[in-house]
């Protein structure tokens, strides 16, 4: 038998803590400001949003946070989640180096979002919410929030941004089969949804209009809170389970990655999977590259400014230091729904200044015509969202092919794309189109920051 296809995990070596990289970090990164006044916020601001063990963990600086039992018992019904080598996929390339997938795509919703969906959800039961409202750009977030309400007794609200609901009408299926309810985003429901509609009736909606209707929501309602996909540091840290087994897998193959790749559009699955590493990497175990890949429309690190910006559209969440586009910044409607964010997660736009790891940015169709090629060979569809990392891995491994470079290529392939065919069959059929942001665009796109005093 040659090399293993498959690393796999017992569930007895499934991760027991959450690791958080602000503890090996050189600098703490700027702190959060209240919109009002721009001063650092405290647990108190918070807490019309969020209960107070996730306020903790957005603001600790512990190297490791124990994941409670509860929430071990629900992520063994999919983690340890596989490690795969794409044997078949250096072999069509006819590449020398070796390429690593972690795949994410065997969760409830089909996609890393429960990971942190799951802890979410329990901190809220225990505080005694009754229901979480939130956002969700490709459905997988509303789809894992809605998965992780229903283990444990809450409601969910959830607002899909409007070119994602017309995409993908099975997401919306999929929530609902979970219990949860969905709304278009913009909708009429909310002052913010109503402020876009006036504007623009035809508005394909953003992540940022949609997470200030649901902020909207949970602010006036007591026993409601708000539960986000990415961006914050307690999100972030959920997501570490996935590089802590990845770490465990290279062992088991007594090998180590010299590159990790991974799609940004919050920035917590390349997180997730990348933070570990760089944890080794910091205290020099280990000797890796890492780079994100975000869409071509949707630059935020690789043509956004690092500024204080607002976390939503309407300007309700507290400033955060970020790569952003702009707060009121509408993306194209590429199919990588979830990619279709202004902003990044202000820890990794830090870690990104400390220059620990590169960044580029890809068009649509490249991206497809990776994810093709990779299903060919691979035999899973990935969602539209990891095809970005995968056309840097392939482009990479070919590289190598005219160097001769080994080179240990891990890519995090954090979903399956089966709610994402029609984006497949436009593509397919040549009908789609590639949107890169112009300079000129970005100018006006961040023209309106908020000005922070000092
Ligand atoms: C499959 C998939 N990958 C990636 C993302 C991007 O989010 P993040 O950068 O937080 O991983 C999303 C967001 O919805 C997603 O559904």
């Amino acid at each position: 038998m040659g090399e293993p296809t498959k690393i796999l995990l017992d569930e007895s070596e499934l991760p027991r803590q959450w690791y958080n990289l602000l503890a090996d970090l050189p600098s703490p990164p700027p702190p959060v400001l209240h919109p009002g006044t721009k001063e650092p916020v405290g647990p108190d601001d918070l807490a019309p949003l969020f209960p107070k063990d996730l306020i903790a963990q957005e603001v600790t600086t512990e190297r490791y946070v124990d994941i409670p039992e509860e929430v071990l018992e629900v992520y063994r019904l999919w983690r340890p989640s596989p490690l795969y080598r794409a044997h078949r996929l250096e072999k069509a390339l006819g590449t020398p180096a070796k390429i690593f997938y972690k795949y994410e795509g065997v969760s409830p919703a089909g996609s890393h979002k429960p990971n942190t969906a799951v802890p979410q959800a329990y901190y809220n039961a225990l505080a005694g919410v009754r229901r979480l409202t939130t956002e969700t750009g490709a459905g997988q977030w509303g789809t894992a929030l809605a998965f992780a309400c229903s283990q444990f007794g809450l409601d969910c609200e959830v607002w899909q941004v409007r070119a994602s609901y017309d995409q993908k009408p099975y997401r919306k299926a999929m929530i609902e089969t979970f219990g949860g309810v969905v709304h278009p985003s913009p909708s009429d429901l909310t002052e913010a949804g109503r402020a876009v509609l006036a504007k623009d009736s035809e508005s394909p909606g953003s992540l940022g209009i949609a997470i200030s209707e649901a902020v909207e929501v949970a602010a006036g309602a007591p026993d409601t809170n708000y539960a986000l996909g990415s961006v914050l540091n307690h999100v972030l840290l959920h997501q570490t389970v996935i590089g802590e087994e990845a770490l465990a897998q290279f062992a088991k193959v007594g090998l180590t990655p010299d590159l990790i790749v991974g799609c940004t559009g919050g920035g917590s699955n390349f997180a997730g999977l990348a933070f570990p590493f760089l944890r080794e990497k910091l205290s020099g175990r280990m000797d890796v590259a890492v780079r994100a890949v975000e869409p071509a429309s949707c630059p935020s690190l690789t043509k956004g400014v690092y500024a204080y910006d607002f976390g939503d559209t309407a300007g309700m969440t507290p400033l955060m230091k970020m790569h952003t586009l702009g707060h009121d910044f509408v993306p194209d409607p590429i199919h990588a729904g979830g990619l279709r964010y202004h902003g990044m997660s202000p820890l990794l736009s830090h870690v990104y200044e400390l220059g620990l790891f590169e960044a580029e940015a890809r068009t649509q169709r490249e991206c497809f015509e990776a994810g093709v090629r990779f299903a060919r060979a691979e035999g899973i569809v990935p969602a539209p969202e990891p095809t970005h990392a995968l056309a840097s891995c392939i482009e990479e491994a070919l590289r190598c092919k005219e160097t001769g470079e080994e080179k240990v290529i891990l890519t995090a392939l954090c979903g399956h794309g089966h709610l994402d065919l029609a984006a497949y069959a436009a593509y397919l059929n040549d009908e789609l189109v590639d949107h890169e942001l112009a300079e000129h665009d970005v100018a006006e796109a961040v023209a309106a920051l908020p000005s922070i005093p000092g």
